[in-house]
């Protein structure tokens, strides 16, 4: 007899749903044959790569075990010894772990009611013993994005003394048009990191790649906390492959596009509130209550979210995902 077990919908970890295009998969297959070589002690090639293709100098480049190796290290270098950490709650659950875990104090500033960051409210946060300061754009976990000139404003609140950590991690779903230019940004203020990863669009959240842009001396400063051989060398491998697969790629960043448009829509014609998302999730705004009711319904259906005091975030999967969380929550509203 044969017993099927649901795998049911992992929705809570804005992952996307795809596997690695198959010349990935392919790069990646014949890297295996040398997996008993370390790889670089520090890296230098991957660096190199990317900064190749974002058009910087190499030097101006760090990377990590995902964004989030590289939020370590930025914490470590500026986040200790009980320095205050401004970020948005909620937020990324690693700023607040890192953070704690690095020494420093994370300072949580409420979004707004409608789900964005209050840039006001955090520049009011600083103070003399504030080190670092969070923005995150498109914001995890509402989707919200910063309008560039709006950010650029913030910068200019924020004390040269002080780091500002940009977190671009959903950056490749947003438009082009939509988009901050962050070099321009970083010529101006060389306070800035933005950080940048490989596990969401690109889909390599196993091989824990990420990355942060900023200038060189910040750079050299995030860079001496690195592990060495902390970087598998599939790391390289694969992003090499990425970028030579890049129209792959964006197809299936339109086709996600879609699929969250098409979730954001259905969610909002059942009367629930949701904001605007640049990334690939949608975030149900509800009370505590409500939200508890929504969640109890779509685990129900085997569907897996990640729920907040203020809401329900929902990762875009494939089109049953979205079939079925729409008809998950329909359940609940009447
Ligand atoms: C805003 C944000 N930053 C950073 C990360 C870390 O991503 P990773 O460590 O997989 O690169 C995430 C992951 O969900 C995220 O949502």
């Amino acid at each position: 007899m044969t017993t099927l077990v649901s795998a049911g919908h992992r929705l809570q970890l804005n992952e996307i749903p795809f596997g690695p295009p198959p010349s990935v998969r392919d790069a990646l297959s014949r890297a295996l044959a040398s997996a008993n070589r370390y790889p670089e002690f520090l890296p230098q090639r991957l660096p190199r790569l990317i900064a190749q293709r974002l058009g910087c100098g190499p030097e101006r480049i760090v990377v990590g075990a995902g964004a989030t190796g590289v939020i370590m290290h930025i914490v470590q270098e500026f986040g200790s010894g009980g320095a205050e950490v401004v970020m948005a709650t909620p937020t990324f659950d690693g700023f607040p772990i890192l953070t704690t875990m690095a020494g420093g104090r994370p300072v949580p500033v409420p979004l707004t009611g409608t789900g964005r960051q209050d840039l006001t409210a955090l520049a009011a946060a600083v103070t003399e013993r504030t080190r670092l300061v969070v923005v995150c754009s498109p914001h995890n976990p509402t989707g919200t994005l910063v309008p560039p000139a709006e950010f650029e404003a913030f910068l200019q609140d924020i004390p040269a003394s002080i780091t500002v950590v940009l977190d671009e991690a959903y950056v490749d779903f947003v438009a082009e048009a939509d988009r901050a230019d962050i070099f321009a940004l970083l010529d101006k203020r060389p306070n800035l990191l933005v950080l940048r990863t490989f596990s969401k669009a690109y889909g390599l959240a196993a091989l824990r790649v990420g990355y942060a842009i900023g200038d060189a001396e910040l750079i050299d400063r995030v860079a001496r906390w690195q592990l060495p051989f902390g970087m598998t060398a599939l790391a390289e491998v694969a992003v090499r492959a990425c970028y030579e697969a890049e129209a792959e790629i964006q197809a299936r960043i339109a086709v996600l596009a879609e699929h969250r448009d098409r979730l954001t829509t259905g969610l909002r014609e059942l009367g629930l509130c949701v904001p605007d998302s640049y990334a690939n999730f949608s975030y149900l705004t509800l009370p505590a209550a409500d939200a508890e009711v929504v969640a109890t319904a779509l685990a129900g259906a085997d569907i897996h979210v990640k729920t907040y005091p203020t809401g329900i975030r929902i990762t875009v999967g494939d089109r049953s995902a979205t079939d079925a969380v729409l008809a998950a929550v329909r359940s609940t509203v009447q």
